[in-house]
């Protein structure tokens, strides 16, 4: 067998006495799908964090392809393909759509090559009737689409989705979630989400997070089914 895309073994991070990751193993395959899900505060973002190097864990370590990435800055697991949209929106907002996809395109390639990404991204994302307008004044869910240009526009080898349908419209997750599904053709990715019937739309396989450690893992039937995933969420529609 090869070796997974990406591998945690015995993750573990505490802010002062905050235990927000303790002892992770996770393991993604080539090519996968996978949802994270998980009530506030149980560590998905900084699980994300960990995985970019945004922040070191306090042990443990990360592999990518088998290689071991835990003592690698930031920008050096970027440049190794690992794209991520956070929580926090990133884009230029004074800047048009098509210049904030340049920007992001231009710093892995040359020439004609960064146009047509660029180009690429814009029809992909349906963003052709925005493509000049000013990022800023775009509606919330289009801008989340911009993020996600971004994203692509860098060639990432695994992207990592940190709520991508967050306060959208129906329409917009609707949209969204094909798009996942869509991208997934060609990318692997991690998507984190709350909105339960977005996941079910894109879900194969879910990893449910819970005060930092896995709680359990599985399709979506046998998670949404489960009773220590219900217990975790209080009375949440978590089957909805
Ligand atoms: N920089 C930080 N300093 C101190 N504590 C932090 C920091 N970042 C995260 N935490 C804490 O770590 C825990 C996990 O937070 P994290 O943001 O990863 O959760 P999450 O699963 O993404 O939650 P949400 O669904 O609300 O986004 C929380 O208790 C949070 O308060
Ligand atoms: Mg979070």
């Amino acid at each position: 067998m090869s070796a997974p895309l990406i591998e945690t073994r015995g993750l573990v991070k505490h802010f002062g006495g905050v235990q927000a990751i303790r002892g992770v193993d996770f393991t993604l395959a080539e090519g996968e799908l996978r949802c994270l899900i998980g009530p506030n505060g149980a560590g998905k973002s900084t699980f994300f964090k960990l995985l970019t190097g945004q922040i070191k864990p306090t042990n443990g370590s990360v592999l990518f392809r088998g290689t071991d990435i835990t003592a690698l800055q930031a920008h050096e697991i970027a440049r190794r393909g690992i794209g991520v949209k956070t929580q926090v929106p990133s884009v230029f907002n004074g800047l048009s759509v098509r210049e904030n996809l340049w920007i992001a395109a231009a710093r892995h390639r040359k020439g004609k090559a960064i146009a047509q990404a660029v180009e690429a991204q814009i029809e992909r994302l349906m963003l052709g009737r925005f493509a000049a307008s000013v990022t800023g004044q775009l509606a919330h869910g289009q801008r989340q689409r911009v993020e996600l240009g971004i994203v692509l526009c860098g060639e990432p080898n695994l992207i990592l989705l940190d709520e991508p349908a967050a306060g959208m419209t129906e329409e917009e997750r609707g949209r969204t979630a094909e798009m996942i599904v869509e991208i997934n053709r060609d990318h692997p990715l991690i998507v984190v989400e709350h909105d339960m019937a977005f996941i079910r739309s894109i879900a194969r396989r879910i990893t449910v997070f819970n005060q930092g450690a896995i709680l359990m893992e599985g399709d979506v039937d046998e998670v949404f089914n489960s009773q220590a995933v219900r217990d975790v969420y209080l009375g949440k529609a978590v089957a909805a």
